[in-house]
């Protein structure tokens, strides 16, 4: 990377947190506070290089603002990186340092999981920090929001039905989840319970026989390639990012993308590809928010059904974006990104508006 003025050029403000005693090297990377406090993730994870971890960060942090707004939620979006192997590197005295640093930024950014920490270590975090989520339920925290993320991937698969088939029912449809972790698993039981026919694929075997032992009637597929291949009425990505590509869109038969993998386009331009083919696409990150949703009610004194409620409001926000799209003559992908620019824009200038201070 050659400069990181020029890579966040649409960043607010990007921080390098430096702790030699504890290893600790974090990159926290603020990219809008339009409609709030700045809420992400923090990712542990052994980067090769500084470059390729800023990179992440700038990307993974712009991401959330668009989650955030096409979300309806009042923030912005943020994400950190913390740079070193979580196995090797992970203490409790580097967690409290970075805890220090985020508390430094005063509450424009929040904290959450991601690859690589977990809620126990949100608690670590909090003891040095205000501005933490994604805590431990003995800590009032919303626990694994893998529960919410996959309901709301649920939500937009039904909205992609109706547009594609004229109405919500999932009921005898074949689905294909590609990848069956936290939440792919929640997921193929939303599909079961309303009755449509369930084909899974992973590379983790505990995975697979964790989705066997709940649901005997899911199939197995021979590898991700082979689900891919397949004959299927919806396809789910609920493994890594870039799932989509070039490949993948000439051998899908599936009518309908809609999964909970971030990043799933692999190349700007793939969103052409699957609407050439007719797929219809429920954009990622419009879809993947229930995690987002379930977090950040914690802001608020966590209640399950308040951010369930919340989460249900992906159906419509889907729908939306299918509409705009028609009627705007572009992928859904685009539409999203058009719907999210909207909120940040009109109710990001309210606060231009000068009132007193309370
Ligand atoms: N957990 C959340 O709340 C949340 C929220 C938003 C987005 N996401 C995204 O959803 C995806 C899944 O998240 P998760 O929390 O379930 O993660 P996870 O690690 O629990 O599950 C991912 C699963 O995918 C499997 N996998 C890896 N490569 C595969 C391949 N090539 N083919 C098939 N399976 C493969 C893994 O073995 C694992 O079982 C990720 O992309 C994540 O970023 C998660």
């Amino acid at each position: 990377m050659s400069d990181v003025f020029d890579a966040g050029s649409e960043h607010e403000q990007v921080v390098f947190a430096n702790d030699p005693a504890t290893g600790l090297k974090a990159v926290i990377a603020i990219h809008s506070t339009a409609l709030g406090p700045a809420l992400g993730g923090t990712r542990f994870h052994p980067y090769a290089t500084t470059a390729d971890a800023v990179q992440d960060v700038l990307n993974l942090s712009r991401g959330m603002s668009y989650k955030a707004a096409l979300a309806g939620l009042d923030l912005g979006g943020g994400k950190a990186v913390i740079i070193g192997d979580p196995a090797t590197l992970k203490s409790e005295a580097l967690l409290r340092a970075y805890g220090r640093h985020v508390q430094s930024l005063g509450g424009r950014y929040y904290t959450a999981c991601d690859v690589g920490t977990f809620s126990v270590d949100m608690d670590d975090i909090a003891r040095e920090c205000d501005f933490v989520t994604g805590r431990t339920v003995a800590h009032g925290g919303a626990g694994d929001s893998s529960v919410l993320t996959a309901y709301g991937v649920f939500q937009g698969m039904r909205a992609a039905a109706t547009v594609a088939w004229g109405g919500p029912s999932l009921d005898g449809r074949v689905v294909g989840v590609a990848g069956v972790g936290k939440v792919g698993h929640h997921l193929v039981r939303h599909l079961v319970e309303v009755g449509a026919q369930v084909v899974v694929s992973d590379v983790n075997a505990a995975a697979l026989e964790l989705v066997r032992e709940e649901f005997s009637q899911v199939r197995v597929a021979a590898s991700t390639e082979a689900l891919v291949a397949a004959q299927l009425d919806v396809y789910a990505p609920c493994a890594l990012g870039g799932a989509i590509t070039d490949e993948v869109v000439e051998t899908l038969s599936a009518r309908i993308v809609c999964g909970a993998a971030n990043n799933q386009l692999a190349h700007p331009g793939i969103e052409k590809a699957l609407e050439e083919r007719g797929i219809l696409y429920a954009p990622d990150y419009c879809v993947n928010s229930g995690g987002l949703i379930q977090v950040a009610d914690e802001l608020e004194g966590f209640s399950f059904d308040r951010a369930q409620q919340r989460a249900t409001g992906i159906f419509d926000t889907t729908l939306r974006v299918f509409e705009l799209a028609a009627a705007d003559g572009v992928p859904p992908a685009i539409a999203a990104d058009r719907l999210a620019e909207r909120r940040m824009r009109e109710v990001g200038r309210l606060r231009g508006m000068w009132l007193p201070r309370a």
